[in-house]
Order: structure tokens, then C-alpha cells, then sequence
């Protein structure tokens, strides 16, 4: 069993970016965190960041067959992409949505989420430990339904 863990726009700049709103952690950092809860199952993961759109959503697109979930922070395209969106209503495998900061802390535009609506679980304000829980919601939930 696989995740596909999906980092959007300018994530690559962790680390440096802004550190007193997203930490000091750097996107290998968040991606070992990833890796190691997913051991921890007995499952693996592929990361991708991205800074394009499109190639976020070629990357949902592939998903299926490939992973059995998705782990997104969509970052700034949380508040303005339904592209992003529809590509996951498309493919149809469960999301869940993660965010370092907590967006509802902070400017009115990043209140609103249009990836959240087609997410199973939202995540946020809890830094590089949210991906961490989504790890642990995705394998939990989905070995269950296995039985
Ligand atoms: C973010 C929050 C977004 O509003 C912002 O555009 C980001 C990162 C977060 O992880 O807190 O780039 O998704």
C-alpha cells in the first residue's frame, strides 16, 4: 500500500520561507516525517513538490493504481484552484488536505479552501506533525476497511 504525498507551490522554499509562520523545517524534512509514519505501517509513499499547477494535477490524474490515498498541501492554490479541485473529484481516492500554519489564523483569503470540500480530513496549524496525522488517518482508515 502507497501515499502519494503531493507538495504545492513554493514549499520547496521551507526552511527559509517565512519561518516564523511555517517553521524552520525544511520539504525534506516534512517528506522523511511522511516516510517515517508510513513505515511505521508497513506502508510507502512517493513525494512530489511542485511550484505548477498542472503538473500537480497530472500527478492526481496518475494516482490511481499507483496510490491508495493522497496527502495534499495544496498550498496557495488551496484558495484559488477548482482545477485542483476537479481533479480529485475525477480520480475519486481519499484526500486529505494539509496546511503548516493554521489558515484560519490568519488573512481573510486563506479562510477559504476549494480543495476542503473534497477532502476527507483537513489538517492545519499542527507544521511538519500534520502530515505525520494524515499518514496515520490514511493507513488507520483504509488497513480497517481492509480488515
Ligand atoms: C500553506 C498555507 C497557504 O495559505 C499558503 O499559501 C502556503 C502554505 C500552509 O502550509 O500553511 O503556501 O498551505
Amino acid at each position: 500500500r502507497n501515499l502519494l504525498v503531493l507538495n504545492g507551490p513554493n514549499l520547496n522554499l521551507l526552511g527559509t520561507r517565512e519561518p516564523a509562520v511555517y517553521g524552520t523545517g525544511t520539504l525534506d524534512d516534512v517528506e522523511a516525517a511522511a516516510l517515517a509514519a508510513a513505515q511505521a505501517h508497513g506502508w510507502t509513499v512517493d513525494c512530489i513538490q511542485s511550484n505548477h499547477e498542472g503538473d500537480l494535477i497530472d500527478a492526481i490524474h496518475g494516482a490511481p493504481g499507483l496510490a491508495d490515498a493522497i496527502i495534499i498541501n495544496p498550498a496557495a492554490y488551496s484558495h484559488t484552484s477548482v482545477a485542483l479541485r476537479d481533479a480529485f473529484s475525477g480520480v475519486g481516492l481519499p484526500v486529505v488536505e494539509v496546511h503548516l500554519s493554521n489558515i484560519h489564523k490568519r488573512e481573510e483569503f486563506r479562510h477559504h479552501s476549494y480543495i476542503s470540500a473534497v477532502a476527507e480530513v483537513v489538517i492545519c496549524g499542527a507544521g511538519i506533525a500534520g502530515y505525520r496525522m494524515a499518514v496515520d488517518f490514511l493507513a488507520e482508515s483504509l488497513d480497517a476497511k481492509a480488515g
